[in-house]
This record gives C-alpha cells, structure tokens and sequence, in this order.
C-alpha cells in the first residue's frame, strides 16, 4: 500500500468533494460541505488555510486541515489543526503523518503550536493527541433540542424591546458588529481574547454564509433609540437540512439580566421549527451555569463534551 498526501487546491471542486467526504464519514457530529469549503477558501485564502488530503492507493482515506483561528486575531500563534482518518485506515501513520504535514505549514508561517477540538466520543481521536503532547484546555457541555414534534416556544422581549431579523432589516448589519465588539470580549474562552474584527471581517465570517440565513438571525432593537440591544444566529450544518447549530447569542452589557437572550434563543427555535429542522445543538463552557440552566429548562438534553486541546508541532 502506497500512501501519498497532497495539498487540496481551493478551486478543485472534485478534490473538495473527497475531502468533505472523509471528513463527514469520520465526523458526522462536525460535517462540511462543498458550499462551506468554498466559502472558507474564499473568506481565509493563501496560507491562512490549507487542506491535505492522504491517499491509499489512490482512495482517499485521511484529510487535514491547518490555518488561522478565525475567531481569533490574525497574528494569534497558534494555527488550527484538524485530522480524520477512516476508520479502516488507522494505526498506519496516516493520521501522524497528516500531523507533520500540517506542523510545516503553521512552522513556515511563524507559528508555534497547533490547537482543535474532539468530541469526547472520538476516543481513538483524544488518544492520538493526548500521545502527542495536546492538552485539554477547555471542556464545553453540548446539549441537543429535539424539536420533532415541538411546538414553537412563546417569543416574549422584554417591555421596550421589539424583535426583528437581519432578512427584514439588512440596514443592522453594523448594528451587530457593534454588540460583537463589546460581547465577544465577555466570552469565556481559553485565556486568547475572541476577536470581533473589523466590520467586512465580522460579516464574512458570521454573517455572509451560506449557512447563515439572514432570517435565522433575530435582532433585539430598543424601542426608544432603534439601537440594537442583541442578537442570535443559527447556522445550519453543512450539508444537512436538518440539524443547525446556535452560532451566536449576544446582549450589549447595559442590556443584559432582563430576558433578551432568551427572547432571541426562543425567536431562533420558531425559526427552526417553521423551517422544518428536527435538531438545534449548541455547546456552553462547563463553568456557565446560568446559561446551562437556561438550555435545560427550553429542553435541550447532553450530549457528548466537545474538548478544546492545545498541542505542539510535531518536531522538524
Ligand atoms: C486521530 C486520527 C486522525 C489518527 O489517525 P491514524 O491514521 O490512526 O493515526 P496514526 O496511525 O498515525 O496513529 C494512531 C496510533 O496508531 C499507532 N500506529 C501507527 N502505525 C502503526 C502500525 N503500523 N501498527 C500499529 N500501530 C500503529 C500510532 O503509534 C498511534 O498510536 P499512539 O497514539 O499510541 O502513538 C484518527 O483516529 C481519527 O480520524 N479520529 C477521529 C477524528 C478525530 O477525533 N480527530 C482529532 C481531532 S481533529
């Protein structure tokens, strides 16, 4: 058996598609498509983002991603890393050789380590990084509502608020950057600030995605002002026309303690439900216990833990 491991070039839709076919054979909780890979090569291009591809006599069986951390600054030092590997392929060296061909695009770009997240359910995943000198650096509660047969929960702002979408109103793009830039440095995260970027930086990520349907992003307007108060978005996972994930929630500091975010999660469930998901997931830091008791009283069950690890390069 020959394995051979080749850089997948963004425009070549036959090699994106192998690619997101092992990808979802080996992480069907973290699915990628064509459209979402596009949209990366697209909004992260050149060495910001690089994808690898191992063959087995000419079947592909392993894939790698490494590039920047998009919800960090650009200058961050560590490059992500992303590695799967077929099941029936493994315990070959693929996966480590995978590992050392992305060590050399993040060393060749001045970054020191690497770093990704498992699910606790990918045992064979943890081991091989935890061999290889990762450490767990954050542990996030995943929860799943099962919305089959739900009816849609009550949207009920509080007095003074009203709630609209970013379809309705696309003139309050700048409205959401602005909570970004003071809600994403309240967000728990492990010791590296989450950035909000600049404003085209901002809506290339979290808002101009095909995943990200402008309808599926409620927005909390003040009523005396027009000021937006908060949002909340959902991104559906790529590929699927049932499952999507809480992408962001966010209430500016003066408005927070008063239901908003729950209004927004709720208007998101309606939103879910009348366009047919059967399945919301979303994922809080161990530590967040209020918005924990929150998800658990809307009904939203555990499901495995997804790991946030950190880890070095593997030796040049
Ligand atoms: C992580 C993953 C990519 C590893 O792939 P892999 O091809 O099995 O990786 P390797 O073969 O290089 O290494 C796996 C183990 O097999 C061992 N191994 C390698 N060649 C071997 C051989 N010829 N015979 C027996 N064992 C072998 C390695 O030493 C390693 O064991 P160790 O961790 O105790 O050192 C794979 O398990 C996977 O896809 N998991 C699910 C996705 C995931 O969770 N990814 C990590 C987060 S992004």
């Amino acid at each position: 058996m020959t394995v051979g491991i080749r850089r997948v070039d963004p425009d070549d839709d036959t090699a994106l598609l192998a690619y997101a076919a092992v990808v979802n054979a080996v992480t069907p909780e973290q699915p990628t498509s064509l459209d979402d890979l596009r949209w990366a090569g697209r909004t992260y291009p050149g060495g910001a983002r690089f994808l690898a591809l191992a063959e087995e006599d000419g079947r592909p069986v392993g894939t790698a991603s490494v590039g920047r951390i998009y919800m960090y600054d650009a200058s961050y030092e560590r490059y992500w890393f992303g590695v799967e590997v077929l099941p029936d392929a493994r315990r070959r060296g693929i996966g480590t050789a995978l590992w050392v061909a992305a060590s050399a695009v993040a060393r060749a770009v001045g970054k020191t380590g690497l770093q990704t997240d498992a699910s606790e359910a990918q045992a064979d995943g943890v081991a091989f990084l935890l061999h290889r000198g990762f450490e767990v650096i954050e542990r996030s509660k995943m929860v799943r509502l099962d919305l089959r047969g739900l009816a849609p929960p009550p949207v009920e702002p509080p007095g003074g608020v009203t709630l609209t979408t970013l379809a309705a109103r696309p003139d309050l793009a700048a409205g959401i950057h602005a909570v970004a830039l003071e809600a994403y440095a309240d967000i728990p995260s492990a010791d590296e600030p989450v950035a909000a970027g600049t404003l085209d930086e901002f809506l290339d990520r979290d808002v101009r995605r095909s995943g990200i349907p402008p309808d599926a992003i409620a927005i909390a307007l003040d009523d005396a002002t027009g000021e937006v108060t908060g949002w909340a978005s959902l991104l559906i996972a790529p590929g699927s026309s049932t499952l999507a994930w809480h992408d962001m929630t966010a209430v500016r500091r003066a408005w927070r303690g008063r239901g908003i975010a729950t209004a927004l999660k709720r208007a998101t469930i309606a939103w879910a439900i009348a366009r047919g998901l059967e399945t919301l997931e979303t994922g809080n830091d161990e530590a967040n216990a209020p918005m924990r008791a929150v998800n658990a009283r809307l009904g939203y069950r555990p499901i495995p833990d997804l790991l946030t690890l950190r880890g070095p390069l593997a030796p040049a």
